[in-house]
C-alpha cells in the first residue's frame, strides 16, 4: 500500500496535490520542497510559539516551478492518520479566513518565508507538523523536515552562564541568565538576586528562535566564592495567570590566602625555657599548599620552619615576636603579622589591678589609722574619767551594748569633768551618737576596748 502511495506520488500530479501517504515521516527523493525550521520546538501552553521558516522550492518532473509573481499559500498539515485527504489533515491553510487551528504565517511567502505564529496553544496542540506551499500549479508538501511541536503546561527554568569557566578572584566575568522564549510576543520577565533592578532583554538567536537575557559583567572578589545566584522567569499566559520557574547556580571561586595570622599557644605569662606552639592560619581557595615560618634576624628574615604549627622552646619574649608566617596556594601568598604576645597586655592589666587595689587599701589603712587615732583619744578620754569611778560589772552578752552600756555609765557619772545626764537627756544621746558616729568599737575591737576601759 505505501509503495503504491509513493509511486502515486511520484507519478501523478493529481494524487499528489491531494493524498500523502500514510507515515509523513517517510522521506521520498522526489520531495522538492524544503523548509529551513527548527526540528524540535517546546511552547507553554496559554502563550505563544515563534516558527522561524523559509523554504526552497525545486521543480518538479512535470518542470512546473515555483513562481513568486503568483499568488501563494501556506498551509500546515499535522500527522495524525494513514493515508488521509491532504484537506482532512491540514490545520491551517493561509487561503481561508476561519481555520482549525490558531496560526498564521506571518513571513512574506512570496519571498519563500514560512514564519508562522502558532498562538493559544494547549497541550492538545503536541503533534509533527509538515509545510505545504500552494503556488498552483506548484504544490508541493515538505515531507522530508518534519516540524515535532510539544506543548508543556510548566516553563522551563533559565539557565545561567559564566563566561569562564574557573573562576578566580579579581578576574572579569559576564554572568548571563537566558531563558527559552518561543513567544517573543509575550516573553518572559527575567528577575535574579545578582541586581534586581535589571531589566531583562529579548533577542533574536541566529536560527530565528527568541532567547530573553539578563546579564551582568562583575569583577570577582572572595566574597563572591560561595554566592547563590538565582534567576527567575516568569512567563505570562492566557488568563493573566503567570507562570515562573527559577534556577540556582552557586559560585565557585578561587582567591589567594586572606586573614593569614600567627598565634601562640599557650598565651599569656610566658617565661624562658618553656616550649610553645606557634599556629598559622588562612583562609584560601584552593586550600593552603604551604605554610613558612620566618624568624627575623640581624640578617634578614630567615626560614625557619615549614608547617601550620611551629613548635619551639622559648628563650624571651623578644626572641617570640620576631617570627612570623606566609600561607601560600596556587594563587597567591599573604605574610602573617609578627606573632605577638598578649603578656605585656595583660601584664599592664594586671599591673593596674594591683595599682588600685594598692591604692584603695592605702586609703582603707589611712581612714583607719585616722579613726584609731580619733577612737583612741576619745577613749583616754573615757578611760581617764572612767578611772575615777568604780567599774560596773559588765553583764555577760552582746559586747557592743555592754561598752555602750559602761560608756554611758561613766557619763553618768556625776563632776564637773563631764557633762551630766541628769542635767541633759540630750547631751547623753550625744555622747552615744559619738561613739556611734566612730564605730571603732567593731565587734572585733571591742574586747580590746573593753579592756581598756577596764584598766
Ligand atoms: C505519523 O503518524 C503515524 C501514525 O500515527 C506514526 O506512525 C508516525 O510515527 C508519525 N510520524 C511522525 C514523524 O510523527
Ligand atoms: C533560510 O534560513 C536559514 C536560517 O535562517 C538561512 O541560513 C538560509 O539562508 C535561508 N534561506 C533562504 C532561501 O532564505
Ligand atoms: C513567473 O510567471 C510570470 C507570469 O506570471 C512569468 O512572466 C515569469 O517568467 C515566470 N518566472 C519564472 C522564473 O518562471
Ligand atoms: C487551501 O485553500 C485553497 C483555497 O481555498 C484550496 O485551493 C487548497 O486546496 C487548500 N489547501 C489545503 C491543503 O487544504
Ligand atoms: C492572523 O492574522 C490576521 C491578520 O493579520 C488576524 O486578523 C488574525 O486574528 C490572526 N489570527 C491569529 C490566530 O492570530
Ligand atoms: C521572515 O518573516 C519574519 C516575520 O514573521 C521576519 O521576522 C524574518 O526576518 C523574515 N525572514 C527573512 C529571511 O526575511
Ligand atoms: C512580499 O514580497 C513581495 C516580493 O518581494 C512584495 O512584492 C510584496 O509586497 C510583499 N508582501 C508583503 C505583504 O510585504
Ligand atoms: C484562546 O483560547 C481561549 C480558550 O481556550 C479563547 O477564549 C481565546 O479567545 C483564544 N484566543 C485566541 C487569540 O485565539
Ligand atoms: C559585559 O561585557 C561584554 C564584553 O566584555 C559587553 O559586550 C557587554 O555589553 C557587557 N555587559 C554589560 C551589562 O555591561
Ligand atoms: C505577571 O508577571 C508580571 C511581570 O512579572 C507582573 O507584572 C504581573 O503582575 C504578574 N501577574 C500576575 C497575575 O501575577
Ligand atoms: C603543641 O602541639 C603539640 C602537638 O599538637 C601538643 O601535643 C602540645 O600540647 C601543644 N603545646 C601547647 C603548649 O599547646
Ligand atoms: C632575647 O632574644 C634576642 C634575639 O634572640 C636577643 O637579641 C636578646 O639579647 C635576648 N634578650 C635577652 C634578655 O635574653
Amino acid at each position: 500500500m505505501a509503495a503504491l502511495c509513493v509511486n502515486l506520488l511520484t507519478v501523478n500530479m493529481f494524487l499528489s496535490a491531494f493524498f500523502l501517504p500514510g507515515d509523513l515521516a517517510d522521506c521520498p527523493d522526489e520531495s522538492k520542497l524544503f523548509i529551513t525550521a527548527p526540528k524540535k520546538m517546546e511552547a507553554l501552553s496559554g502563550s505563544c510559539l515563534h516558527i522561524p521558516c523559509n523554504f526552497t522550492a525545486k521543480p518538479g518532473e512535470d518542470k512546473e516551478e515555483f513562481n513568486s509573481t503568483r499568488p501563494t499559500f501556506g498551509v500546515w498539515m499535522k500527522n495524525d492518520s494513514e493515508f488521509v485527504n491532504i484537506k482532512n489533515n491540514a490545520v491551517f491553510n493561509s487561503s481561508e479566513r476561519v481555520n482549525k487551528y490558531p496560526m498564521n504565517i506571518t513571513g512574506n511567502l512570496s519571498q519563500k518565508n514560512c514564519s508562522t505564529l502558532f498562538s493559544n496553544l494547549t497541550t492538545s496542540h503536541t503533534d509533527t507538523y509538515f509545510f505545504r506551499v500552494n503556488n498552483s500549479p506548484y504544490r508541493r508538501t515538505a515531507l522530508c523536515d518534519p516540524l515535532q511541536i510539544t506543548v508543556k503546561d510548566s516553563p522551563w527554568s533559565p539557565s545561567i552562564h559564566i563566561s569562564a569557566g574557573d573562576l578566580k578572584e579579581k578576574q572579569s566575568v559576564s554572568i548571563t541568565c537566558s531563558a527559552l522564549t518561543p513567544c517573543p510576543h509575550s516573553p518572559p520577565q527575567l528577575t535574579w538576586n545578582l541586581h534586581p533592578d535589571s531589566d531583562s532583554e529579548t533577542e533574536e538567536n541566529t536560527d530565528g528562535t527568541f532567547t530573553t537575557k539578563l546579564q551582568q559583567n562583575i569583577t570577582l572578589s572572595h566574597t563572591h566564592d560561595g554566592y547563590n545566584i538565582s534567576c527567575s522567569a516568569t512567563y505570562p499566559v492566557n488568563g493573566g495567570r503567570n507562570k515562573t520557574a527559577e534556577t540556582q547556580q552557586t559560585l565557585s571561586v578561587s582567591y589567594a590566602p586572606r586573614d593569614t595570622s600567627a598565634s601562640i599557644s599557650p598565651s599569656g605569662l610566658l617565661s624562658a625555657g618553656i616550649w610553645v606552639n606557634l599556629t598559622c592560619s588562612s583562609r584560601a581557595k584552593p586550600p593552603i599548599s604551604s605554610f613558612t615560618w620566618f624568624k627575623n634576624t640581624k640578617d634578614g628574615p630567615k626560614k625557619v620552619h615549614e608547617g601550620h604549627m611551629y613548635s619551639l622552646e622559648m628563650t624571651n619574649m623578644t626572641d617570640i615576636e620576631l617570627h612570623y608566617c606566609v600561607a601560600t596556594n596556587a594563587l597567591g601568598d599573604q605574610t602573617s603579622s609578627w606573632v605577638h604576645l598578649n603578656v605585656s597586655d595583660s601584664f599592664q592589666h594586671t599591673a593596674a589591678v594591683v595599682a588600685v587595689i594598692v591604692v584603695v587599701a592605702l586609703v582603707c589603712l589611712a581612714l583607719c589609722v585616722w579613726r584609731f587615732k580619733k577612737c583612741q583619744s576619745q577613749l583616754e578620754t573615757l578611760s581617764q574619767t572612767a578611772a575615777q569611778l568604780p567599774l560596773q560589772t559588765p553583764a555577760a552578752g552582746t559586747q557592743d551594748e555592754i561598752h555602750y552600756g559602761d560608756i554611758s555609765i561613766s557619763s553618768q557619772r556625776p563632776g564637773p569633768s563631764s557633762v551630766s545626764v541628769q542635767d541633759s537627756g540630750q547631751q547623753q544621746d550625744t555622747v552615744y551618737a559619738q561613739v556611734k558616729v566612730s564605730s571603732c568599737p567593731q565587734p572585733a575591737d571591742a574586747e580590746e576596748l573593753y579592756a581598756q576601759v577596764k584598766k
